[in-house]
């Protein structure tokens, strides 16, 4: 079964279906789903879903996006959600330099390093967010060496994704590697060996080809398995039963 790392079914554009897509992704071969949330606020209704569906697992964290507003307040809100049985990591955190509008950079830093500390105390993996930050992620990711996670939706280069690899980390692709322009993608998944590789759809963004430019749910991960099955040199059933393996490990979920 195709294992969904990271989707957001919280989001607005899911209000009008969302009973009626979750309760279909089985028949789309989708067995599992991680989805991770943006805030405190945002957690308790990730929470919610993952309690009335027995195959969708939360994670607990606050976006770079959306840390603004975020306090000591906040910050132990997480820790008291983070306690719920179906909370499988602190996520997403992490850095957006992308955004001119986001917080200054080092309050986003604060944030990150507040959280991975938060992942460190309660045993718990990372989902991690860099657009246009890379440096300055991998320097914070390095001062927890006790603490594993995925860079996910990845869009570094192969060096990059080499230096993670070795500090024993995990690399998650989207549809952004079935686009025609995305030759660094692909040259990063070239490097990343079978037993790190993690696929997801970041629904409801990023459709992968052939299905680019509409609302993208789980049942589109056929397609980044595909990709990620010819770029490997194996057949796409091969990529299905690795990357559930390896998310299951990763999450600790049976
Ligand atoms: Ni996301």
């Amino acid at each position: 079964m195709l294992f969904e790392t990271h989707a957001h079914y919280d989001d607005e554009q899911f209000d009008a279906d969302r009973d009626e897509l979750l309760s279909s992704l089985a028949d789309g071969g989708v067995g599992l789903v991680v989805n991770p949330s943006v805030t405190a606020e945002n957690a308790k209704k990730v929470l919610a879903m993952a309690e009335k569906y027995p195959f969708f697992y939360a994670g607990v964290g606050v976006h770079p996006e959306n840390c603004a507003n975020y306090d000591e307040h906040e910050l132990a809100q997480l820790r008291e959600l983070a306690q719920h049985p179906k909370c499988v990591a602190i996520g997403e955190i992490g850095l957006d330099y992308y955004w001119e509008e986001n917080p200054p950079r080092e309050f986003q830093q604060r944030v990150f390093r507040e959280q991975m500390e938060l992942a460190r105390e309660r045993n718990l993996p990372v989902i991690v967010h860099d657009r246009e930050a890379h440096a300055d992620s991998l320097t914070i990711v390095k001062e927890f060496p006790e603490v594993k996670g995925v860079f996910h939706c990845y869009s570094g280069s192969a060096e990059m994704a080499k230096e993670l690899l070795k500090l024993g980390w995990m690399i998650s692709f989207t549809g952004v590697v079935t686009y025609k322009n995305a030759r660094k993608t692909v040259e990063a998944a070239e490097v990343v060996p079978l037993d790190r590789l993690m696929i997801e759809t970041d629904a409801p963004y990023m459709s992968p080809v052939p299905r680019r430019g509409t609302r993208n749910d789980s049942c589109n991960l056929i397609y980044i398995a595909e990709k990620l099955a010819e770029i490997k040199g194996i057949s796409t059933e091969e990529m299905i039963r690795i990357t559930e393996e390896n998310a299951k490990r990763f999450f600790g979920i049976k």
